[in-house]
């Protein structure tokens, strides 16, 4: 089976300890959401420690995915070809479009549009986090903090149905886990899910 190589270890590494940092700040912060969901301390130490916590993690996260967006962002660059995807995606979701999957680079332009709403949603999520970050920064105008608060709770919810979104279609697509887990995928699944970014690979020279 013709294998090709799609992440790095470090990459790997990188996404898996933003996964684990999202689970414990998503957690710890539905934690707080509402009073049904405060069982969900007993997680991180009852409710004084995740209270405690929760803002560490979150920063952790958002450092966690900076790194990682910093190696992603070119592949993520809307461009001619992701438009046609998008006006074709009805029907290849449908299993209408007979002809199947339409041409994408490396990501195609679902994949981006969850790749750029998490950049939005973390910034909005680190901005807002800080002004009711009371152990840090106790001084602020009232007002500013209940927008804040407001708004971070709207971005946490965004980010949450998002990540829903890519672990679904990380299961759907058959064959791209492995890409995450053994960073590499198979000669077949390029081709068919991803055909320019295949083009390329074959073109690109040998190290
Ligand atoms: C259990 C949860 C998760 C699973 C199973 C998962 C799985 C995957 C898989 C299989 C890929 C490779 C897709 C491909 O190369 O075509 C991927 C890529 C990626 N994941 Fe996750 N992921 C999870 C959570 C997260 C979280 C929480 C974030 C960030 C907040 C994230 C950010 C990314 C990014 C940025 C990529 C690269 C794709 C792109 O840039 O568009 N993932 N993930």
């Amino acid at each position: 089976m013709a294998l090709l190589q799609r992440y790095r270890d470090s990459q790997r590494i990188n996404h898996w300890i933003v996964v684990l940092l999202f689970l414990c700040a998503g957690l710890s912060g539905l934690a707080f959401f509402h009073p049904s969901l405060f069982f969900l301390t007993n997680l991180f130490g009852g409710g004084p420690w995740t209270r405690v916590l929760h803002p560490y993690m979150g920063l952790g996260m958002v450092l966690a995915f900076f790194f990682l967006a910093l190696k992603m962002w070119r592949d993520n660059l809307w461009t001619s070809v992701d438009s046609t995807w998008m006006r074709q995606s009805p029907g290849m979701i449908s299993g209408a479009h007979k002809e199947g999957v339409q041409p994408a680079h490396k990501y195609n332009a679902g994949q981006k549009i969850v790749f750029w709403v998490m950049v939005v949603s973390l910034l909005i999520l680190l901005v807002t986090g800080f002004m009711f970050w009371h152990a840090w920064f106790p001084e602020g105008n009232i007002l500013m903090r209940r927008i804040a608060v407001v708004l971070h709770s709207a971005s946490a919810a965004i980010l949450i149905l998002t990540i829903i979104i890519h672990v679904y279609a990380a299961i759907w697509v058959k064959g791209s886990f492995r890409a995450m887990t053994r960073g590499t995928v198979t000669d077949t699944w390029a081709a068919h899910h991803h055909p320019l970014w295949h083009k390329e690979m074959k073109e690109r020279p040998r190290a």
